[in-house]
């Protein structure tokens, strides 16, 4: 099948990726003229695991347009871009112009919205341009995105016609809910809002745990996970979610809801609960510390989360930026994020970033900072994201824990 993809960023591109690996013809387009030159030069603009080696196993599948007309050979178009919130209230132009663009040079073909995108967008779309519009929510996470795209869960597709894109998903074997656009709409809020709502409720029970004396939210978590209706997933506590979706998608589902009358109070509360995470960490360094000002301070990670470059509206960085502001001089290392936060130095290594420093911050759950277990370091370590094994560390604090040593 000739299918399009419009907006190339995490998404858009591992779509595209991974429907040329199963044996599709796929045309992508993006507005970002450099974006589209490195990727005709085979190249992936961002680090995603795999997904080089999938965009170059099937280069001959793949071509990449910063024009929609590339588009009018495709029988299906996806719509990949971006829904930001502006105060709160997502901002739908990107997915107008796209459907614009797709409507102009294209409108036989089946416009699939996979952007995150509130409950009536695909049928105003339909409406307003005369597109057959199928709402094709994704639920990959950015780390796994290629596995979770060739394995998902679930797929859920909404609309009126929608067989071509039950067929063009059906080699993933996986489980499909074809229902209405609204459904499908409301089915990727209601999940993202569920499984943030998990992790500000695993942060809540940690700061109880801090101050309960024999208490590890770790523990805890292991103890509700083993329980099947609970499930051990999203209940790791630390800085909060950070990322491209939780924050956003969060805050425009409630604010979606109240333009119909409701008030999603649990979301509002586990949007609260994020929103607090940074200063309770920063609590946590200070009493390791004494005070911040004046102190010097190691933070390893910057990405969002672990096996990503993305630091989109990461608590690892706001951690930095806060840490600065309370008058603490800053180094910060990332496997992956080369860039320097102004007024923080970057290091090239973790042995660098620690030298000379007054305590050390774990904010990324990247499996390289384990080898803090073997450095053994002297100063405060504060395992902000639980990483590192409490016991190889000599003066550890980690978020939810409050253990009285046997
Ligand atoms: C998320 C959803 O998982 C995915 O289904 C959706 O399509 C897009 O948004 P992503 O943002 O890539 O994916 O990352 P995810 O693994 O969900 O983590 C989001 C944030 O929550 C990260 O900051 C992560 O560190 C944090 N998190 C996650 C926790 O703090 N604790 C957890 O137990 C899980």
């Amino acid at each position: 099948m000739k299918i399009g993809v419009v907006g190339l960023g995490y998404i858009g591109l591992v779509t595209a990726a991974v429907l040329a690996e199963a044996g599709n013809r796929v045309v992508g387009v993006d507005i970002d003229k450099e974006r589209v030159k490195t990727l005709s030069e085979g190249k992936s603009p961002i680090y995603e695991p795999e997904l080089q080696e999938v965009m170059s196993a099937n280069d001959e599948a793949l071509s990449f347009s910063g024009n929609y007309a590339s588009l009018k050979v495709c029988a299906a178009i996806f719509v990949c871009v971006p829904t930001p919130t502006i105060e709160g209230r997502i901002d739908l132009s990107f997915v107008i112009a796209a459907s614009r663009g797709i409507s102009f040079n294209n409108p036989g073909a089946t416009t699939i919205i996979k952007s995150t995108v509130i409950p009536g967008t695909a049928r105003m779309i339909h409406e307003e341009m005369r597109l057959n519009v199928v709402s094709n929510p994704e639920f990959t996470s950015e780390g796994s995105a290629i596995q979770d795209t060739r394995h998902p869960d679930r797929i859920v597709i909404g609309g009126y016609d929608t067989n071509i894109v039950e067929d063009i998903w059906r080699f993933t074997g996986a489980p499909m809910i074809v229902t209405t656009n609204e459904n499908a709409e409301l089915i990727k809020y209601a999940s993202n809002a569920f499984l943030a709502t998990k992790i500000s409720f695993i942060n809540e029970i940690a700061n109880l745990c801090e101050k309960v004396p024999g208490t590890d939210v770790e523990v805890i978590a292991k103890g509700i996970g083993y329980d099947k209706r609970i499930a051990p997933y999203f209940l790791k506590a630390g800085l909060g979610f950070g990322g491209s979706c939780f924050p956003k998608d969060t805050e425009a589902f409630v604010s979606f809801a109240k333009t119909v009358g409701i008030e999603l109070g649990i979301t509002n509360s586990a949007i609260r609960i994020n929103k607090d995470r940074v200063s309770h960490v920063l609590e946590i360094i200070k009493d390791a510390l004494g005070e911040l000002k004046g102190r010097s301070v190691a933070v390893l990670g910057l990405s969002f989360k672990n096996n990503t470059g993305d630091t989109r509206e990461s608590k690892a960085w706001l951690l930095v930026e806060a840490l600065m502001h309370h008058g603490c001089s800053v180094k910060t290392f990332d496997p992956i994020v080369k860039v320097s936060i102004p007024g923080a130095l970057a290091c090239d290594s973790i042995e660098k970033c620690i030298e000379d420093v007054d305590a050390i911050v774990v904010s990324t759950e990247w499996n390289e900072f384990k080898i803090l277990e073997n450095m053994k370091p002297k100063v405060p370590v504060v395992d902000a994201k639980r990483v590192l094994n409490q016991s190889q560390i000599t003066r550890y604090h980690g978020v939810g824990l409050n253990e009285v040593k046997n």
